[in-house]
């Protein structure tokens, strides 16, 4: 099995994005996982669809589009139209989530749904069945940087059994405190996407980095 790694540029020199990305992206990146943050949903801002629009001619790998936004049904189509491959919304943040998942799927992207570390499997029990991949979170999103909360191991391996069950060809994406030295743990417990922050851009050598996490999840 190939798992992919996403780098986060949440922790990317913001001054000069078009190098970073492309040095992920020479290095192996599979997907550049965008974090996108309203200061209400989490307690920090990002970027808009406009940042997103300027570095996409420089990824031939897809846009893994994080939205951690209040009322996504209002942005989608921007970070669509912006060149977004896969967008996913936090459950928590939508008041009808199945909406908001047909409304993703008419734009013609892979559709996600992201889970807090407060917020149990059941939340998208419903409707696991409609999406393309299912990401848990494993830090309190908002922030890069912070510690894999260990618990979310458990979770992720129910998550696999879920998807396993009702939805096998979802990818199970994990994100939040993922090193080298847990990437193995959380691939085993069933991830096949790793979106990956500081341990990739707050490395000395971000290329060789994302090398050294393809060779680890490389079995
Ligand atoms: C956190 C973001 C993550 C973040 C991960 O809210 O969703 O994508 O960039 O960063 P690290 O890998 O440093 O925990
Ligand atoms: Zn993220």
């Amino acid at each position: 099995m190939s798992v992919k790694i996403a780098p986060s540029l949440l922790s990317a020199n913001f001054g000069r994005l078009q190098e970073e990305v492309q040095t992920i992206i020479r290095a192996g990146a599979d997907l550049v996982h965008i974090d996108i943050m309203d200061g209400h949903f989490v307690p920090n801002l990002t970027i808009g669809p406009d940042v997103v629009a300027a570095i996409r001619p420089y990824s031939q790998v897809p846009f893994d589009v994080h939205l951690m936004i209040e009322n996504p049904d209002a942005f989608i189509m921007r970070f669509i139209e912006a060149g977004a491959d896969v967008v996913t919304v936090h459950a928590e943040a939508c008041r009808h989530l199945h909406r908001t998942i047909q409304l993703a799927k008419k734009g013609g992207v892979k559709v996600g749904v992201a889970l807090n570390p407060a917020t149990p499997l059941q939340a998208v029990q419903e409707i696991v069945g409609d999406l393309d991949l299912l990401l848990i979170m494993s830090v309190n999103p908002g922030f890069g940087g912070q510690s894999f909360i260990n618990k979310s191991l458990g979770k992720i391996q129910r998550a696999r059994q879920m998807l396993a069950e009702f939805n096998p060809a979802a990818e199970l994406e994990v994100d939040g405190g993922i090193n080298q030295e847990n990437a193995s743990d959380i691939v085993r417990a069933g991830a096949s996407i790793l979106a990956v922050g500081s341990a990739i851009f707050a490395a000395k050598d971000p290329d060789m980095a994302v090398k050294q996490f393809k060779s680890l999840v490389s079995i």
